[in-house]
């Protein structure tokens, strides 16, 4: 089987690329071939502007299945921020300008969080993955709970990972191995959700 994953952001591929294969359905002696847009330069970058995490994940899933003919795979995710009322949500990738600029954000978050004292400074990740295959469209939410430090922590991940302590730990995401990150984060939750349903659809093993 071959999926195609819905994303140009070299970061986030990496990351589902690598939990998809230690799912044990994609890699070596495994069934299924993952392939990126890249590898069809006629699919063009789709603009994020749905209001949910869901509406943008269908949106790149159903646009590169169109494009590329194959089974598609999209993730659409972000940070929502109690004290913030749920920001920056869907427009996490863009919080401080349009060129998605991971540092930019991260200083922005932590500006407008400061003063804001430890009980609350919560926060979650979310992340919504849409398949898009010739017999519909399914959707798989993850999320993580954890609270906000005052100072980025860890060179490892992306985005918002520095500053992010799940509940539970006293490490940041960025401290994290990327296996360890995978196995609570809100991408991970979600990659084990389409891999359960995958198996109950006999597509893979
Ligand atoms: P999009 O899903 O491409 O719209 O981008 C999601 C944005 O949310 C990223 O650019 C990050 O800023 C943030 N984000 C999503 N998932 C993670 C994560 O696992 N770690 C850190 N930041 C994340």
């Amino acid at each position: 089987m071959d999926i195609i994953l819905a994303s140009r952001n070299k970061k986030k591929i990496q990351e589902l690329k690598s939990i998809i294969e230690a799912c044990g359905f994609a890699g070596k002696d495994a069934t299924v071939t993952i392939h990126t847009p890249d590898e069809f330069p006629q699919c063009e970058e789709v603009e994020e502007d749905g209001a949910t995490f869901e509406a943008n994940a269908v949106k790149k899933a159903v646009y590169i299945f169109e494009c590329s003919g194959m089974t598609a795979v999209a993730d659409d995710s972000g940070l929502e921020v109690d004290a913030l009322g749920g920001a920056p949500g869907v427009f996490s990738a863009r919080y401080a300008g349009e060129v998605t600029d991971d540092w930019a954000n991260l200083e922005k978050l932590l500006r407008e969080m400061e003063g804001v004292p430890d009980e609350k400074r919560g926060a979650r990740f979310v992340c919504c993955i849409a398949l898009a295959t010739r017999s519909g469209i399914k959707t798989f939410l993850g999320h993580v709970d954890g609270r906000l430090g005052t100072t980025p922590r860890g060179e490892k991940g992306f985005g918002y990972d520095p500053v992010f302590y799940p509940e539970g730990h006293d490490r940041t995401f960025a401290e994290m191995t990327d296996e360890e990150k995978s196995s609570m984060s809100h991408r991970g939750r979600a990659l084990r959700e389409l891999q359960t349903y995958l198996k109950e659809q006999g597509l893979i093993l």
